[in-house]
């Protein structure tokens, strides 16, 4: 009661009444319905007077329990949803992985089984095609009758995920055929594996060059090329974690041309830069400390303008959503595999518990408005991915998927502070934000109240997702 309720469309003081697993009615402050004093009437009345109600976060892009570089992502499903519940997400679309060789099904199950009664908040899934050949595409006809909607490729990691043209056009067909949304990781791999062979080769091993080898055009060349192919089979194209400002200025062109081409970034690209990993270094890690920020697509240099461009995507809508790429290793035998060469360090950034705090900083910096943050991390998630009114707003028939936000709280991000995530550092030590997520409802169950975590593991079901809601 008494909360300003944020939804995309706009904000308003409203009481919101959920019965069961859903929201039943959102009303003007103290009012009865059908004559009766809802205050009275009701099991419990959660006062979030002077705080906004927000639909609960959607995190369309993690990868728990993700083997990578040798090791597998340290988040478990039951240990990454549960920071997730911590920071206001109530729904995740974690990444199924179909391994090169291996059936699409098999790679499917292995996924359900690693989440299934382990989430504390709702999950479900893309696919990840590994190698698209003759029996992948037909198993990508039944996907969208298991509840997946989206599949993703990879134009980098040759030898690992990777696809080539042929195998794009060929998948991309098949997206264009079916409605799935095709999911592109566009960096030119086959290149930056020569750039990064040749400055290993000469000396150049610490974590900085990674950053170097995935140069901002190997990024705009791969994003350019996805757009080409899409635009000639009609796929719709939604390129992830997009970084470089000039992949931006390739999604928002097709965008002038009416293409069905969207783009995500993540908090990484916002605010981490390619300088200060260059100047990280600690008493226990020395100048391997920027290992901690070894992704893909890389961060990118800051008097290159990269991070300004991804706000003001955020703001034109040249880029539609912010999703972690939640992909966490420790220092500590993982991200140490690569100590002496960056190649082999597992790339990812954790980032599961902080998107809604991050983002609402942009919020509090002018960057963004108060209803964009709700589009960006919940609305736009849930009509992308097809699971629209059931989540996404705060609206009678949805799913209670409730955040309540303290915007005069605060929050410290730090490894000893703010952190439920299974890593033994944090990549955002020392974030102070203007904010703070007090109360979580996931479909009617609070999950996070005044007192910690209360929710439990098995509650999070698999969300059998629509087609895109977002195309045309
Ligand atoms: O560094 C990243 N992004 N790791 C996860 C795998 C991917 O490419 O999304
Ligand atoms: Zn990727
Ligand atoms: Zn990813």
């Amino acid at each position: 009661t008494g909360g300003t309720v944020v939804n995309a469309t706009g904000t308003a003081t409203a009481d919101v009444l959920v019965d069961g697993e859903n929201i039943v009615a959102v009303l003007a402050p103290g009012s009865a319905l059908l004559g009766v004093d809802l205050a009275q009437n009701v099991d419990a009345v959660v006062d979030a007077t002077g705080k906004y109600v927000i639909p609960g976060g959607i995190d369309a892009h993690t990868h728990m329990e993700l083997p990578f570089g040798g090791t597998n992502a340290s988040d478990t499903f039951e240990t990454g949803t549960r920071a997730a519940a911590w920071g206001g997400t109530t729904s995740i679309i974690d990444f199924a992985v179909q391994r090169y060789g291996e059936r699409v099904e098999d790679g499917l199950a292995s996924w359900h089984a690693k989440a299934a009664g382990n989430c504390a908040v709702d999950y479900g899934f893309h696919q990840i095609i590994g190698g698209v050949d003759e029996f992948s595409l037909k198993a990508m006809d039944s996907l969208i009758d298991e509840g997946i909607t989206s599949f993703k490729l990879f134009m980098a990691y040759p030898g690992v995920f990777y696809s080539d043209d042929a195998q794009i056009l060929k998948a991309m067909q098949k997206s264009a055929e079916t409605g799935l949304v095709t999911m592109m990781h566009a960096e030119n791999g086959p290149a930056i594996d020569v750039l990064a062979q040749q400055l290993y080769e000469t000396g150049k091993t610490s974590p900085y060059f990674h950053g170097i080898a995935r140069a901002w055009q190997m990024e705009e060349e791969a994003t350019h090329r996805a757009i080409m192919i899409a635009d000639l089979t009609g796929a719709p194209l939604y390129v992830v974690h997009v970084s470089a400002k000039q992949a931006v200025e390739q999604i928002a062109a097709a965008r002038d041309r009416g293409r069905n081409v969207f783009g995500e970034t993540c908090p990484q690209y916002l605010y981490l830069s390619l300088e200060e990993q260059l100047g990280a270094s600690s008493p226990e890690w020395g100048d391997f400390e920027g290992a901690k920020w070894v992704c893909s697509t890389p961060l990118r240099s800051r008097p290159e303008g990269h991070q300004d461009a991804m706000w003001q995507a955020l703001r034109t809508n040249d880029l539609q959503m912010v999703s972690t790429d939640h992909c966490p290793f420790c220092m500590k035998e993982q991200k140490e595999l690569g100590r002496g060469d960056f190649r082999a360090i597992p790339n990812g950034i954790g980032s599961i518990e902080h998107r809604m705090d991050l983002m609402y900083q942009g919020v509090v910096t002018g960057q963004i408005s108060l209803p964009r943050w709700v589009e960006l991390t919940s609305t736009t998630p849930a009509r992308m991915f097809g699971l629209y009114g059931r989540k996404g707003a705060v609206q009678p028939g949805a799913d209670a998927d409730l955040v309540i936000y303290d915007p005069s709280g605060h929050t410290s991000i730090g490894y000893e502070k703010t952190h439920h995530m299974n890593m033994d550092h944090s990549a955002w030590e020392g974030y102070e934000i203007d904010g703070h997520v007090d109360w979580v409802m996931s479909r009617g169950s609070v999950i996070v109240d005044e007192s910690g975590y209360v929710g439990s593991k098995g509650h999070g079901q698999f969300l059998k997702r629509d087609l895109s809601q977002y195309l045309l």
